[in-house]
């Protein structure tokens, strides 16, 4: 008889053959042995009670507790009184197996990671207040409140609730020219511009445009990675104060392009209002399709806002937003608003492709944004963000004023240019030498060689006592 034994302890396959003539106690005591020695039970991994076992298995409550008893005595389990019986912590006996299948393949503890005094990663939000009580709250009503239809599969666009509730913050707060049946929710913007390419593959484009500097090389990018594999491989077209440019784009062989106008990913420029209709008009003259990040816009400072760049074109822009940065990445949600002639083509791609997002994920986020709590989450954080920019700005003010910031309207990183004869990488090495996380340029571009030396500082993972005292530490690298 194979039971899988479930309730409250670990999943486990477990075989008790009734006709081998063995003793069913030692079959048990041999299953759970085994399953300690290769890996499947974890140290510390909770057993389910005697009780409980005992009527999933059908035998006697009395011959699982010898059993346990057994494990107990020979150090694979452990028990202490009032508490569960769960896997010695790592008392057992190495495995005798090795290889494929053997313990040995269970995963080591990851290296601790040095503690940085303070760490200007880009591209995370401040992970520490994603909002947990509002994220339960919303979750357990969307759990209460769902139909039971919509536990079923759904249209792979996604949950109608979430598209009505989001078409609308969308055309609100980002000036989109967006209705339910265009937008498409995916597994955040990764997802989205993998749904993108194969789309535009379809229609034919066999190049894809990426700004540079943007997302890295060949090799390491796998938004570029993810185009070469929709048989449509990267040009890069730079970016200059005002944006990508345009009359190189037009130049190029590129049918689309992968832009970020709100916040230029990494320069933080803003696109210019003359390149953004100058980038409209390229695509409805070359029959091309713009792809818009919009990654980070919910977090505006100084700035006279500004809309999507699908509003001005929505038959050739598809925007890509995500909650990575509002909320955090692993929520794993985003969206795509389609060109409407596109927007079947893109929801059979999404169906080919997991049968659509998880709907409790969805109707929890609708809850959020309908509550008010989404918006309030913003305000808090843009308020957060406002302030580590500020300190940013006056302790490169202070400790290192020759440092021009730049890319500051938006987000949270912003770039600091380095004195001309500064060496990127050895800065960023000896920085790390004294505990402070700086990060070049150099990892965001494709074209290597002569670029100015410059840091690409966020401030979504580092408190503004942080940023002060990482500052003042690499103050004289700066200089
Ligand atoms: C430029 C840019 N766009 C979008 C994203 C978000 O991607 P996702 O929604 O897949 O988490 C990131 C994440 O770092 C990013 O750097």
């Amino acid at each position: 008889m194979a039971i899988q034994w479930s309730g409250l302890g670990p999943e486990l396959l477990l075989r008790l053959n009734r006709s081998s003539g063995l003793p069913l106690r030692s079959q048990l005591e041999d299953g759970i042995r085994d399953a300690i020695r290769d890996g499947r039970l974890q140290p510390g991994e909770r057993l389910p009670s005697s009780r409980e076992f005992a009527r999933e298995l059908g035998v006697s409550r009395g011959l699982v507790q010898e059993c346990y008893g057994q494990l107990l005595s020979e150090g694979y389990l452990d028990s202490q009184v009032g508490s569960a019986t769960r896997v010695a912590a790592r008392a057992y006996p190495a495995a005798s197996k090795s290889g494929p299948g053997g313990a040995s393949r269970a995963p080591g503890p990851a290296a601790a990671a040095p503690r940085l005094i303070a760490d200007f990663r880009s591209g995370v939000p401040d992970l520490a207040s994603f909002p947990r009580s509002d994220w339960v709250w919303a979750m357990r009503e969307a759990c209460r409140e769902v139909a039971t239809a919509d536990l079923d599969y759904g249209d792979p666009r996604g949950s109608r609730a979430l598209r009505e509730v989001l078409s609308g913050y969308l055309r609100r707060v980002r000036a989109a020219a967006v209705v339910p049946d265009d937008l498409i929710i995916c597994t955040g913007f990764a997802q989205g511009l993998n749904l993108v390419l194969e789309v535009l593959s379809q229609l034919g484009v066999r190049r894809v445009a990426f700004e540079e500097p943007g997302y890295g090389d060949d090799d390491t990018s796998t938004s570029v990675r993810s185009a070469a594999l929709a048989g449509a491989p990267a040009v890069r077209v730079p970016v200059d104060d005002l944006g990508i440019d345009v009359a190189t784009l037009a130049a190029s062989e590129a049918r689309a392009v992968v832009v970020t106008p709100a916040h230029q990913s990494p320069t933080g420029v803003v696109l210019a209002p003359a390149r953004r209709h100058a980038l409209a008009e390229w695509a409805s003259r070359h029959d091309a399709y713009i792809v818009e990040d919009d990654y980070d816009s919910e977090f505006r400072y100084d700035r006279e806002p500004v809309g999507v760049l699908q509003g001005i074109a929505p038959d050739r822009v598809f925007t890509l937003g995500t909650v990575s940065k509002s909320l955090a990445p692993a929520v794993r949600l985003g969206w795509i608003i389609a060109p409407p002639a596109l927007s079947g083509a893109l929801a059979e791609a999404k169906l080919l492709s997991d049968r659509g997002t998880s709907g409790l994920d969805q109707l929890a986020l609708a809850t959020l944004l309908r509550s008010g709590r989404y918006d309030r989450h913003l305000r808090k954080m843009r308020g957060v963000y406002a302030r580590r920019r500020e300190v940013l700005i006056g302790a490169l003010g202070r400790h290192a004023p020759g440092v021009r910031l730049t890319g500051l309207a938006a987000g949270f990183h912003a770039v600091a240019h380095l004195p001309e004869a500064a060496d990127e990488d050895a800065v960023v090495a000896e920085a790390l030498r004294r505990s402070v996380g700086l990060y070049g340029m150099a990892p965001f571009r494709a074209i290597r060689g002569a670029a100015p030396p410059q840091l690409v500082l966020g401030f979504g993972l580092t408190g503004e006592r942080a940023i002060e005292a990482g500052i003042a530490a690499v103050a004289d690298l700066l200089r």
